[in-house]
């Protein structure tokens, strides 16, 4: 079925204060700054490419015009706006152990943890289903200074076959 795409690569937001989004994507994050440009009469409004490893960027801030009335921006947690676009980004950790210290680390931040951490494994409400839905993975969720809500997760399954958690998936 597929047509050659490899993964998504990343993802680009609006952010109403650069500077505040850069020190928290850094801080609670730990991405890099590959560059900040802009708002020095090159591109008008600023834009920043930030990265996990080595790749150029994995995600990108877009800074919304200065002009723009910050007042009106709905900064509200992105899960519970009422408007088409993002729900939530999420972020991958290899280990759990690095995904059990990041719990840690999110919280020593002084960021709200607005969900988990779970496992997502539920799906129906009986006891014979409630280990068996979901993708497996562990999984918790806050936000950023704009309300983009986050989520870090470890150990989701594969889908190669149907099971209990995809009976009918795309194959
Ligand atoms: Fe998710």
């Amino acid at each position: 079925m597929g047509i050659g795409i490899s993964s998504l690569g990343h993802v680009g937001i609006h952010v109403t204060d650069m500077d505040r989004s850069i020190a928290f994507y850094r801080k609670v994050l730990g991405l890099k700054v590959t560059g900040l440009w802009g708002g020095d009469g090159g591109r008008e409004n600023r834009q920043c490419f930030m990265r996990i490893e080595n790749m150029h960027h994995n995600l990108v801030l877009f800074e919304i015009p200065k002009e723009v009335d910050r007042a009106k921006i709905d900064t509200s947690d992105s899960v519970r706006r009422k408007i088409g676009g993002l729900h939530h980004i999420a972020f991958e950790f290899g280990e759990r152990e690095d995904w059990l210290l990041a719990v840690e680390h999110v919280r020593s931040c002084g960021v709200e943890i607005k969900a988990g951490p779970y496992v997502h494994a539920y799906e129906g409400k009986d006891a014979g289903t409630a280990f068996t839905g979901g993708s497996g993975s562990h999984a918790f969720y806050f936000c950023d200074p704009d309300g983009n809500r986050i989520e870090f997760y470890c150990w989701m399954m594969n889908v190669t076959k149907p099971s209990l958690a995809a009976p009918k998936p795309d194959l």
